[in-house]
């Protein structure tokens, strides 16, 4: 069903409770997601968004339970990316009289997608277009998430449609934030925050102080992809300033991999020694747990710590792809250190050092290396190995 989100302003998206993977395989989406999108009817009619391809029937379906969609004059694409715009060719199929909006580097983002042809309008920040009663104003949002992104903020409702911003890969029959578990929704939220926008976050803080200087008021923020935050909407903004800074508390991290079990006796005992030190600890073997969870318990942790064992002179294929992405998010104000048992030859706590340094994780210690298993002796290091840590976790908080 159309679901009404403000006054002739409708959620008409689409609901995709299968997706288990986006971004390829980079973000597992463990509770699906949504694409949504938005109609606003008034003496003229824009659709603000569409869905994935795949979805447009779903989508279609919705908006003609509340007008023809012939009848839209206005599809804009705040954001190039598939997920949002796969569904412009169907809608402009029956529509074709219909205006498409966009940013200037979104005529690049969609070049390629899109046949030539449409009327299109290029609009930025401060660029306004009339429906009648009411108003889209635009505001470019680069890198938030792509370099076309744009918000679409309608004055008369107080509600900003941010794209792909304050959004969460969350599939559900609720529509609004309010309706959901709030565990659920915050866990999500965060790993969306963690997962996509991190390398983005000083110009988040730019971008949200920009709004504060402009003083829009904002009643409703309607992302384009889960549920919508009508009430209190300050309290995701505000936390997206505290994730965007690298707000921490006095919590760490154990990443491992393990062959033989070798470096899991040592995770383990690493994970006593931090939280001996009084810090909040969090033991996640991989590829057990998937990048996307261990990215998103990163986020208000301080410390991370990775362990591998060496094979053929190299860490594990499972925590190397881990470090690969951690190399790409560039977590915000993280303090780290790597440890790992080897057999013939080590390897693998230097290269782990190197990608942490590569993520912008200052590392704060020696790395711990092991040959083969662990002694009770070698345990008891590693407890203060770990120990040490947890105090240099403590240290950087103050
Ligand atoms: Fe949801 Fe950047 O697309």
């Amino acid at each position: 069903m159309a679901v009404p989100i403000a006054e002739n302003v409708y959620w008409v998206g689409a609901v995709d409770w299968d997706v288990r993977h986006f971004h390829g395989y980079s973000y597992h989406t463990h509770r699906g997601t949504s694409y949504n999108a938005y109609l606003i009817v008034d003496e003229r009619i824009a659709l603000v968004d569409t869905v994935m391809r795949g979805f447009e029937e779903e989508m279609l379906r919705r908006i003609a339970e509340v007008v023809d969609p012939a009848r839209i004059d206005y599809v804009v694409a705040n954001h190039g990316e598939p997920d949002h715009s796969g569904a412009i060719p169907a809608v402009m199929a029956l529509a074709p009289q219909a205006t498409l909006v966009h940013s200037k580097r979104a005529a690049e983002s969609l070049g390629k997608y899109l046949p030539d042809g449409w009327k299109r309008q290029i609009v930025g920040t401060g660029d306004t277009l009339p429906l009648g009663r009411k108003t889209l104003a635009f505001l470019e949002a680069p890198m938030l998430h792509w370099p076309d992104s744009m918000f679409t903020y309608i004055p008369e409702d107080r509600l900003l449609l941010p794209n792909d911003a304050f959004g969460q890969h969350l599939a559900s029959a609720e529509r609004f934030a309010d309706e959901v578990d709030p565990a659920v929704l915050w866990d999500e939220a965060r790993k969306y925050f963690a997962n996509i926008l991190t390398p983005f976050s000083k110009l988040i803080l730019r971008k949200i102080e920009e709004v504060q200087q402009m003083g829009l008021e904002i009643a409703t923020i309607a992302p384009s992809h889960g549920v919508i935050w009508r009430e209190n909407p300050v309290q995701i903004v505000e936390q997206y300033v505290r994730w965007a800074r690298g707000e921490a508390r006095a919590r760490a991290l154990v990443v491992y991999e393990t062959m033989w079990g070798s470096t899991a006796e040592m995770a383990h005992a690493v994970a006593e020694g931090i939280a001996s030190a009084g810090v909040e600890v969090r033991v996640l073997p991989v590829p057990q747990t998937d990048h996307t969870t261990v990215v998103g318990e990163l986020l208000d942790a301080k410390g991370i710590v990775l362990g591998s064992p060496t094979h053929n002179r190299r860490m594990l294929l499972n925590i190397a792809a881990l470090v690969e992405d951690l190399v790409g998010l560039r977590p915000v104000d993280k303090i780290g250190a790597a440890f790992g048992s080897h057999g013939w030859s080590g390897g693998a706590v230097p290269l782990l050092e190197k990608g942490l340094k590569e993520a912008g994780i200052e590392v704060v210690q020696e790395g711990l290396a092991l040959a083969w298993r662990p002694t009770p002796q070698e345990r008891t290091q590693a407890v203060a190995w770990g120990w040490t840590f947890g105090e240099r976790v403590m240290e950087a908080l103050k």
